[in-house]
C-alpha cells in the first residue's frame, strides 16, 4: 500500500515511429492527458476515474490512433475498441468494433459497473445510449480524413496505468486498431490478459503495438505472472518486449506496481509517453522511454 496521499499516471500515446513535425503534438497530447488523469488523483478521486480521464483526452486529440484520430479499416470506416480494468474489483470494461462513439474509454468505465465484460458494434452503442452517453454520426468519426491516414503510417495505441491515493490501480486502452484491417477485426486492446490488466494486489499494465502478436502471446498476463514472482516493474514490461520474439512485431507496455514504481519498454523506434506523480510539479513527457528516464533523472 503506497503512502497515503502518494499518487502516480502513465499515459501513452501509441509506440510507432513519430514523424518529426508531430513530435511536439505527441508530447502535448500526452502531457494534456497525464494532467487530466493528475487533476482526478489529486483530489482524491479513483484510478479508474483517472484512467477514463487521460483515456478521453488522448481520444479527443487527432494525432493519435484512437478516438477522433482513428486510422480506417480496409472499407474506409472506423471501428473503434477500449477496455479499463479496475484493480481493487477486477471488473473490466470493454468495447469492441464501435463506429459511433467519440469517446470509447467513457462506454467501457460505464461497462465497469455491470457483468458483462465485453460489448461489441451496435450492442456498445446501445447500452451507451442507455447510460446517457453521447453518440455521434459514424461520418463525424471518419471527418479527419488526413490525419488518419497520417497516422496510418504508424499504428499505435493509446493507454494509461493509475495508481491512486487510496491504494488502487486501473489500467485502460483505447485505439482505432490497425489502419486497413479487416471489418470486425478487433485487437488485443480489449482483451483483458492481452492488451491490458490490473489487480491492485499485482500491478497494472496496457500495451500498443501488433495486436494479433500481444494476443498470441498473452502479454499482459506475462507482465503480471513477473511482477508476482518478484521481478520489478521496469524488468516486468522488459520480459514481455522480449517474450514478443517468439512472435515478431512492435510494441510498447507501461507498467505500474503497487508501490508506484513504474516500467516502461518498447521495441518500436518511439513510444510517445507522459509521467506525473504527487512528487512532480507538473507531467514529464518525452518520445521514448530513455529520453523520459533522462528527464526524470535529470
Ligand atoms: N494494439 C491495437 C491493435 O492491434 O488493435
Amino acid at each position: 500500500m503506497p503512502e497515503h496521499g502518494r499518487w502516480t499516471v502513465v499515459v501513452h500515446g501509441g509506440a510507432k515511429t513519430i514523424a518529426p513535425e508531430l513530435s511536439a503534438r505527441n508530447r502535448a497530447g500526452c502531457t494534456a492527458a497525464a494532467a487530466a488523469a493528475a487533476a482526478v488523483l489529486s483530489r482524491g478521486g479513483s484510478a479508474a476515474a483517472a484512467t477514463e480521464a487521460a483515456l478521453r483526452r488522448l481520444e479527443d486529440d487527432p494525432v493519435f490512433n484512437a478516438g477522433f484520430g482513428s486510422v480506417l479499416n480496409g472499407d474506409g470506416e472506423v471501428e473503434m475498441d477500449a477496455a479499463i480494468m479496475d484493480g481493487t474489483t477486477l471488473a473490466v470494461g470493454a468495447v469492441a468494433g464501435v463506429r459511433r462513439a467519440p469517446n470509447p474509454a467513457r462506454i467501457a468505465r460505464a461497462l465497469l459497473h455491470e457483468h458483462t465484460v465485453l460489448l461489441a458494434g451496435e450492442g456498445a452503442e446501445r447500452f451507451a445510449t442507455e447510460c446517457g452517453i453521447p453518440l455521434c454520426d459514424a461520418r463525424e468519426m471518419i471527418s479527419n480524413e488526413a490525419l488518419a491516414s497520417e497516422n496510418a503510417q504508424a499504428h499505435d495505441t493509446v493507454g494509461c496505468v493509475a495508481l491512486d491515493m487510496h491504494g488502487a490501480l486501473a489500467a485502460g486502452t483505447s485505439t482505432g486498431g490497425l489502419p486497413g484491417k479487416l471489418p470486425g477485426r478487433v485487437g488485443d486492446s480489449p482483451l483483458p490478459g492481452c492488451g491490458l490488466l490490473a489487480d491492485d494486489r499485482v500491478g497494472a499494465v496496457a500495451f500498443s503495438g501488433d495486436g494479433e502478436s500481444i494476443i498470441r502471446t498473452t502479454l499482459a498476463a506475462h507482465v503480471m505472472h513477473a511482477l508476482e514472482l518478484g521481478r520489478g516493474a521496469a524488468a516486468a514490461a522488459e520480459t514481455a518486449i522480449e517474450r514478443l520474439g517468439r512472435v515478431g512485431g512492435e510494441a510498447g507496455a507501461i507498467v505500474i506496481d503497487p508501490e508506484g514504481g513504474v516500467g516502461i519498454a518498447h521495441n518500436s523506434t518511439h513510444f510517445a509517453l507522459a509521467v506525473h506523480t504527487d512528487s512532480l510539479k507538473k507531467p514529464v513527457a518525452a518520445i521514448g522511454r530513455h529520453e523520459l528516464q533522462e528527464l526524470l533523472d535529470g
